[in-house]
């Protein structure tokens, strides 16, 4: 802050404002302007400091007779350095270099580019900081390397761009720089504090190369005014400033046609009606400084003049701020963005949005389909909806790893590779998440991770991945627990050093029971989501109510919450019957705070699929940053209603009918913890509808009907919140014996259990013998329960009950922890009734989950007496 507060006493303000100044920008809590210069040479910068005779800084700092330059210098004779303009830069051997703004930041450390004086005239605009990134490539072209993608057709690049000669790699790395660098803004920026960014502003100087060729200044104009819409769209900026310096190079003396003619569509859009507001030309044909007066005699880089450079800055510079001080262009103003401030940075703060090639696209990927999803995710309005992370699942990978052992594309679908992918998508401000699967094959039956963990968490992360969704098909066959399994991951995925999110995919088997959360930041809660209604409410009911957890939790609420979330499955929105359905699935999946990850096929997405995805007063009501699931608060036959509370006071309430006849659904204001007169919103109509007393009531909903509603006063106190379940209620606590049949089961797969009874309904009998206490099961049933490690034995007498069919079997297992594990500590064997019960005594000591298996075919399986005990 050090030189702002010197321009300021220098300019003699008032001790007061000096003051007033200092403690508002002394903590830089206004949003980090950014600017972005971009170019081929010319913008990375030649000018000498120290190298030639004439025309190097040092030596325009001594002959500075104006004293136009002397900022450039501090007391002690030494560079300034600014406390409050940050630059990072691309140089030429390509390593991105940052630093507080300072000579030595042009293509080299012995030079200087447009970014110092520029950096100075914005640091001393503005109080507050200023970042500048610049990515600029020598040798480079409009027509070829930073070809923008609307130039080349409608439908952009007709190839991804994946080696530095392909059309528009420059573009695609510009903005995947630029990106990189705004997602890590406190590693630039050191005082940074959260306080967010503005993209302010965009500089351009570039031209040489395309002047070599008459096709590359044929096109030109009309590839500038493309970059310049693609630029904004693709930083959501759309009216960002910009500003061109021409390729002056030759100065007034320049006669090649070629040149004069690519400076003519430099200047002439300028005067594009569309531009006219916010789009500058500065002419820098003033700058060139001849062969004698400089250090070089390298014309093509302005004869590597310091004062050229210093010159082209400022213009650039003052051409931006006369744009940004006009108040009729105020209105061009950019919105704030946030970015974390990583003390308190966590993945998936909030449930994560994206998109997922599964639900629609199956094997059938390729980089070109997924180049259109990210374009069109960008073009619908999509990402700033929020959905930032692009999925690629199952089948991107090729059949076999590479002599190293290394994953490697699927070579004719993503030809370009899986780097070149990711930068894509990160040029377009989105995120990049990739498949892989436990087992030793994925799902579709390719090459899987199994033993080479850190291997593809590595390519992952060198490729640019942030979002890894781990499935789990055959992982059954590892020999490890899943918790063993899952921490080999994490630590991998922690060694890398790249934050990447873990997406757990492993069909539902109890990721909240055995602590998901210690391993990655959602877990499925369900089996595969399919395109129809029933199988939506089917994933949704675990999450929301019963399904694989005992009904006393009244579904998963409990174990959700910022950086960790219930993951029902993908979206099915769009690629269900009708947009009753779609809007119940969104409704649904926003209430239980799920991940929001579109599964339809955008290319041919209708307004109506369109609007449901992107209902901004329910992605407000998931993303809310309370990260309170929410949860049933009734269900009668076929009618539920589910609460979830927002940060601000307000709750927001579904009612839903779920069956056939129409209905009225009345929520009471108790049932939501409210009282009296409330306000209430739809959040689907955007629309107040009144103040209710007591209650409110949704009139006629038909099947699948529903309303998501606001309601009470914003700002008010946070209401109270479920009571999380006390945990002697599915947790061994007590010193002694604790039967399981008074605990809750934390999963089942299959049938639940009948408590104390045999499944019949009616005491256990074993051999004539009857007994009182125990689990009932039928057919298929496991249970898993939490020990959390302080049982000593387990113990219970297994049998068929008497009233099973005879000659039929069944078989019981004690598993720890779960099916995937296959570790069984105990094991009947095949046994039928007339075997009797069975004594299983045995040791659980630091087992926090056991499962409790039986299979049988119709017959009715009994774990009579099942307890664990616990020693003094
Ligand atoms: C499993 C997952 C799905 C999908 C497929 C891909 O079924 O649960 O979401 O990833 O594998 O093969």
């Amino acid at each position: 802050m050090t030189n702002k507060l010197n321009s300021l006493l220098t300019h003699s303000f008032c001790v007061l404002f000096i003051l007033i100044a200092a403690v508002t920008k002394g903590v830089s809590q206004k949003p980090v302007k950014v600017f972005i210069l971009a170019g081929q040479s010319n913008m990375q910068g030649h000018g000498e400091v120290e190298k030639g005779e004439k025309g190097n800084l040092t030596w325009i700092v001594k002959n500075d007779k104006n004293g136009k330059y002397q900022h450039l210098v501090n007391k002690n004779g030494g560079w300034t350095k600014r406390d409050d303009v940050f630059i990072t830069t691309e140089d030429k051997y390509n390593v991105k270099r940052t630093t507080e703004l300072t000579v030595g930041y042009g293509a080299s450390e012995h030079t200087i580019g447009p970014e110092l004086e520029f950096g100075n005239v914005m640091g001393d605009y503005y109080t507050n900081d200023v970042l500048i990134i610049k990515t600029a490539w020598g040798g480079k072209s409009l027509a070829v390397d930073f070809c923008p993608p609307s130039a080349v057709s409608k439908r952009g690049y007709n190839k991804l761009p994946g080696a530095p000669k392909d059309t528009g790699y420059y573009y695609v790395q510009m903005l995947a720089t630029v990106y990189d660098v705004l997602e890590n803004i406190q590693k630039y920026v050191p005082d940074y504090k959260g306080e967010g960014y503005e993209i302010a502003g965009f500089g351009w100087h570039q031209g040489w190369n395309d002047r070599v060729n008459q096709s590359a200044v044929d096109v030109y104009e009309k590839n500038m005014a493309h970059f310049i819409r693609d630029v904004r769209r693709d930083l959501g900026a759309p009216k960002l400033p910009f500003v061109i310096a021409t390729t002056g190079m030759g100065g007034w003396k320049e006669e090649h046609p070629r040149a004069v003619a690519l400076m003519k569509a430099q200047l002439a859009i300028a005067n594009y009606p569309e531009f006219k507001e916010n789009v500058a030309v500065v002419d820098t044909r003033d700058f060139w400084r001849e062969i004698e007066e400089s250090p070089s005699k390298q014309n093509y880089h302005w004869n590597r003049n310091a004062e050229t450079y210093l010159l082209i800055g400022k213009s650039m510079a003052d051409a931006m701020t006369n744009i940004l001080s006009d108040n009729s262009r105020n209105k061009i103003s950019q919105k704030i963005r946030e970015a974390t401030y990583s003390e308190n940075r966590i993945l998936a703060p909030t449930p994560p949005m994206g998109w997922n090639s599964w639900n629609s696209f199956k094997q059938e990927i390729n980089e070109n389909k997924i180049r259109e999803i990210a374009d069109i995710i960008v073009s619908s309005g999509m990402r700033d909806a929020g959905y930032r992370y692009l999925v690629l699942d199952d089948a991107w990978m090729g059949p076999k790893r590479d002599a190293k052992g290394e994953l490697m594309a699927d070579s004719i679908k993503f030809p370009a590779g899986m780097k070149a992918m990711g930068d894509y998508i990160h040029s377009k401000g989105l995120k990049y998440g990739i498949y892989e699967c436990r087992g030793l094959k994925t799902c579709q039956g390719l090459p899987g991770s199994l033993h080479h963990e850190q291997t593809d968490m590595s390519s992952f992360a060198d490729w640019g991945v942030d979002y890894i969704k781990l499935d789990a098909c055959f992982a059954e066959k590892n020999g490890r627990l899943t918790t063993e399994d899952l921490a080999i991951y994490r630590d991998a995925i922690k060694k890398t050093g790249r934050p990447m999110i873990l997406s757990i995919s492993d069909f539902g088997q109890g990721g909240w029971a055995w602590g998901g959360k210690n391993y990655g930041q959602l877990w499925r809660t369900s089996m595969d989501i399919y395109p129809f209604i029933e199988s939506v409410y089917n994933c949704a009911e675990t999450s929301g109510g019963a399904g694989s957890i005992h009904p006393g939790f009244n579904g998963l609420w409990q174990f959700a919450g910022p950086g960790h979330w219930n993951d029902p499955d993908m979206l099915q929105i769009g690629n269900l019957k009708n947009a009753t359905e779609d809007k119940v699935h969104f409704s649904l999946w926003c209430m239980l705070a799920a991940p929001l990850m579109a599964g339809n096929d955008l290319r041919v997405m209708s307004d109506s699929v369109k609007n449901i995805l992107m209902a901004r007063e329910l992605i407000a009501v998931n993303q809310d940053s309370r990260a309170q699931q929410g949860y049933r608060v009734f269900k009668q036959d076929n009618i539920e209603i589910y609460n979830k509370p927002l940060a601000d006071g307000t709750t927001a309430v579904l009612l839903l009918n779920k069956g056939h006849d129409i209905a009225n659904i009345t929520v009471n204001w108790k049932q939501v913890g409210l009282k009296g007169k409330q306000k209430v919103r739809d959040l689907w109509e955007e629309k107040d509808l009144g103040t209710f007393k007591d209650s409110f009531t949704a009139k006629n909903l038909g099947q699948h009907g529903h309303m998501l509603i606001k309601v009470g006063k914003e700002g008010s106190k946070p209401l109270a919140g479920p009571e999380p379940l006390s945990p002697e209620k599915y947790t061994v606590t007590n010193v002694g014996t604790t039967y399981l049949s008074d605990l809750y089961y934390i999963m089942k797969e299959y049938n639940a259990p009948v408590v104390d009874k045999s499944f019949k309904g009616k005491a256990f009998n074993l051999n004539g013998r009857s007994y009182e206490k125990g689990l009932g099961c039928k057919s298929i049933s496991a249970l898993m329960y939490k020990l959390d490690g302080k049982a000593d034995r387990f113990k219970a007498i297994v049998g068929l009950d008497d009233a099973s069919p005879d000659g039929k079997t069944g078989k019981f297992r004690v598993l720890v922890e779960d099916k995937f594990g296959g570790r069984a500590i105990y094991d009947s064997g095949i046994i039928e009734k007339k075997d009797g019960g069975k004594e299983v005594d045995i040791d659980v000591k630091n087992l926090d989950f056991i499962m409790l298996e039986f299979t049988g075919k119709g017959v009715y399986g009994n774990w009579v007496d099942a307890r664990v005990e616990v020693k003094k």
